[in-house]
């Protein structure tokens, strides 16, 4: 996949700017709060339908604009396509294929598939467990729609559930519709779960080898899956729903389910959530990171694109020369304050006060 052109109105701190990337690594240089993360984030909103910092859309709107937009256009094999995102003060984002509206986000999932890593990632092996799954939540929707279908679904299920929960603390008669969204729950997660186990499988593998590369270590890095509930089969977690209902209705919400899942990166045995030094945590979050990049082009026969925000000066001078090797098939934007060393096919466009031009 690639960018042939991202057009920003009133996003961020670009009043009106088009920019034409290259096929290769394109170098985005720039001090600081010049709008390096700005670019990207435009990119993500276009790949996935939101923003990679905030959830609220209206950050994205430049200062005293009633709107914005974000016109990107990319190839994919030999189809060009158009991705147009309007952000508005008063309503919700609208998303646009090819100028048509997209009417449910899940639409855009897999038109342009993305990899951003920036420094936050590194520490995604000790951060806590719903960033781990916000990890595999979004690497899975990208390859595979329906898993995002499902997880919206299973989002919607579980807040009715948990209202009910509480509605029944005050009238005890609804206790008898509880059952229906039993029901649904246990469908869907077990739908959710064995994709995950799935996703993680593949993952695992590819992780053991980026890690063995970049570490030149025998120690085997490996993923396991952590769920909260063990069965993928809609009748037995149907059971344990129903065995922790007692506990749900004291607790007022629902205390089972994907949505307590988790993985651990494992190291030679140990866990590096708790065990890791920095180095081996760091180490493990960039075999992931590249992982995720491999996972996509295994299932999509199409390289995503890279986004690799400030993350070089945070990488020993091994680290950076194993990934920089590592991206040279792939559409890469890589942001940085420091002038980088020159690299054979790379662009370097500067960023400055919202505007950016070859450099
Ligand atoms: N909604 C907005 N309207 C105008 N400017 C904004 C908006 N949101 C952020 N900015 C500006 O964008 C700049 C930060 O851009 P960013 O891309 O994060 O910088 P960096 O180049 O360091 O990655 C800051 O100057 C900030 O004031
Ligand atoms: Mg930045």
């Amino acid at each position: 996949m690639k960018i042939l052109e991202l057009s920003l109105f009133n996003f961020r701190n670009y009043e009106e700017e088009h920019f034409l990337p290259k096929a290769g690594v394109n170098i985005l240089l720039g001090e600081n709060a010049q709008g390096k993360t700005n670019l990207l984030e435009a990119i993500f909103l276009c790949c996935l339908g939101r923003s990679h910092r905030t959830p609220r859309e209206r950050e994205l709107i430049r200062y005293d604009q009633p709107l914005a937009s974000v016109l990107l256009r990319c190839e994919k094999g030999d189809v060009t396509r158009s991705i147009r995102v309007s952000l508005s003060q008063e309503q919700r984002r609208r998303v646009f294929l090819d100028s048509l509206p997209v009417q449910n986000i899940g639409e855009l999932m897999g038109q342009l598939n993305c990899v951003l890593f920036a420094p936050e990632h590194l520490s995604i092996v000790k951060q806590g467990p719903s960033e781990r799954r916000r990890f595999i939540d979004m690497e899975i929707s990208q390859t595979y729609p329906s898993y995002f279908y499902a997880l919206q679904q299973y989002a919607h299920i579980l807040r009715q559930r948990n209202n009910l929960l509480k509605a029944i603390a005050d009238d005890p008669s609804l206790l008898k519709t509880l059952s229906a969204w039993d029901e649904q729950m246990a469908k869907t997660a077990a739908f959710l779960i064995r994709q995950r186990r799935l996703f993680l499988e593949k993952l695992s593998e590819l992780a053991r080898r980026n890690h063995f590369e970049i570490s030149g270590q025998k120690e085997g890095l490996l993923l396991r899956y952590e769920p909260n509930l063990e069965d993928e089969e809609p009748a037995s977690i149907l059971n344990a729903l129903e065995s922790g209902r007692k506990r749900d209705l004291r607790l007022l919400s629902s205390q089972i389910g994907p949505h307590r899942d988790d993985f651990a990166l494992i190291l030679d045995g140990r866990d590096l959530r708790a065990f890791g030094s920095q180095g081996q945590q760091r180490t493990a979050a960039l075999a992931l990171k590249l992982s995720e990049l491999d996972l996509i082009y295994q299932e999509t026969g199409e390289w995503p694109i890279l986004m690799l925000d400030d993350v070089l000066s945070e990488l020993d001078s091994a680290r950076q020369g194993f990934l920089l090797e590592r991206v040279l098939p792939v559409q890469t934007f890589l942001t940085t304050a420091l002038p980088v060393e020159k690299m054979q096919g790379a662009f370097l466009f500067l960023v400055e006060n919202g505007h950016v031009q070859p450099g």
